[in-house]
């Protein structure tokens, strides 16, 4: 089974409407893979329609990084899938870490936002991630199962498998601390085990610190299909160095 290496940039509250621009300029010009490895970014929502214009051509994707639970009406602040889809985001990350952590998003509510994109033809990139303590205290399998369970119970194991989804332990992020491709391939392994007989075909992301120094590492690893980057999404040429790794 050959699994498309995929690439998403996740810029999260960064960046003015100018620097996004230069930004996304910079990716797509330099973006040339033979087509082989799939790139996508994730600027924030307001510069979604800036961004989608620059992409107009290119062969780098859009996608956002949460979306609503529900379809439209009375929730103020929230942007529904249907929005996203207008702006020609293609994937939408559900329950980042971030997510749950600072915004007290559950995990029956991460359910709610991937069927809610996948109902409107939305690729969701579900994030999952056991914190240092949880790891510590041996339950990081015991975690991330549950935070799978609750997307199964409520989409079901098919619209799993057809979606992708990102091991992003929460102590690796934004702290240099990338987890082992060790310990990245055995959870990644424990997922993939979860997903059921079509497995083989879904993708899955290690997230977490990744660098165009350690990406190598990572990419070598049986169950990594690609990475969900965020710091050095912000940066053109190590994105890009990244995307050329998985590449080759
Ligand atoms: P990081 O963030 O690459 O800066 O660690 C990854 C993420 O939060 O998606």
């Amino acid at each position: 089974m050959i699994r498309r290496p995929l690439i998403v940039g996740n810029w999260k509250m960064n960046g003015s409407r100018s620097s996004s621009i230069e930004l996304v300029g910079d990716v797509a010009n330099n973006f040339s893979t033979g087509g082989h490895v799939e790139c996508v970014v994730c600027p924030p929502d307001v510069f979604l329609a800036d961004v989608a214009a620059v992409l107009v051509g290119s062969d780098v994707g859009l996608g956002a990084q949460n979306v609503s639970q529900y379809e439209k009406g009375a929730y103020t602040g929230d942007v529904s899938a249907s929005m996203l889809v207008e702006f020609t985001c293609a994937y939408v990350l559900v329950g980042h870490s971030e997510r749950r952590a600072c915004f007290g998003e559950t995990s029956s509510q991460v359910a709610e936002k991937f069927v809610a994109a996948q109902g409107k033809g939305l690729t969701p990139i579900l994030c999952v991630g056991e914190t240092l303590a949880e790891r510590k205290a041996e339950r990081a399998f015991e975690v991330i199962a549950e935070q799978l369970d609750a997307v199964v119970e409520v989409a079901g194991l098919n619209a799993l498998s057809s979606a992708v989804v990102a091991y992003e332990p929460v102590w690796a992020i934004g702290t240099g601390e990338v987890a082992s491709p060790a310990q990245a391939q055995e959870m990644l392994a424990f997922i993939r085990g979860r997903l059921g007989e079509k497995a083989d075909a879904t993708r899955l992301l290690y997230g977490g610190s990744v660098s165009a120094e350690n990406a190598a590492q990572l990419f070598e690893q049986q169950d990594i299909d690609g990475a969900l980057v965020g710091g050095a999404s912000l940066q053109a040429e190590q994105f890009m160095a990244i995307c050329q790794i998985a590449e080759t």
